[in-house]
């Protein structure tokens, strides 16, 4: 049976379409039950609709808290009660301990550089900036840390061409969109273990 998933994001979602892309030509034994979004408005949202899965916004100004916020987010997860929570471009750390109680090594997130280098939301920019030769791609399993939690996969990407933060992302970005459904399928397949 497939891996049911649900997907947060707050952007473009590019990576969303990815997955959706992939699991639509077979190559990734998952199904999307919903998507979560930290924005309205965000690009990802038409990708969604289109594909016809149910959608859920939350915004931060709702809320009276980060905590309030996430006993929210954990509320939507248990309606669909999903075997894998796969952040894509979702730019918000989770803060409920009961998050992490009820879906522990069971929220996927993909990372945009060599973890542990260049942690946070500018990832592309920081390995650019620094003069890198080589960045890549992480994909690891969320916990209470910042981008830190157990890395499943790891891929690097020579960005020595790039003449810009935008070149590495857009090179990176292609690998990811491969990337990420992959490692969902080899998850569903139990080929890697979580
Ligand atoms: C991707 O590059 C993803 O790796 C990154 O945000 C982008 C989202 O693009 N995530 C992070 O930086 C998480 N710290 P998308 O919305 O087009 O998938």
């Amino acid at each position: 049976m497939a891996l049911s998933l649900v997907v947060l994001a707050s952007g473009r979602g590019s990576n969303f379409k990815a997955i959706l892309d992939a699991i639509a030509a077979g190559k990734c034994g998952a199904k999307v039950e919903a998507l979560i979004c930290d924005h309205a408005g965000a690009p990802v949202l038409e990708i969604a609709k289109s594909a016809k899965i149910p959608i859920h916004v939350i915004e931060k100004k709702d809320f009276a808290s980060p905590l309030a916020f996430d006993e929210k987010l954990l509320a939507l997860l248990s309606q669909h009660n999903p075997g894998l929570v796969v952040l894509a471009g979702y730019m918000r750390i989770l803060r409920s301990p009961k998050i992490f109680e009820k879906y522990r090594r069971r929220i996927l997130n993909i990372h945009p550089s060599l973890l542990p280098k260049y942690p946070g939301a500018h990832a592309q920019k920081d390995a650019f900036d620094a003069g890198e030769k080589v960045s890549g791609l992480t994909i690891h399993l969320v916990d209470e840390s910042l981008d830190a939690g157990p890395i499943l996969y790891q891929e690097k990407v020579d960005i020595s061409g790039c003449k810009s933060a935008e070149e590495v992302s857009e090179k990176i970005l292609a690998r990811e969109h491969l990337a990420y459904p992959r490692v969902i399928d080899k998850i569903a397949r139990d080929e890697i273990k979580i």
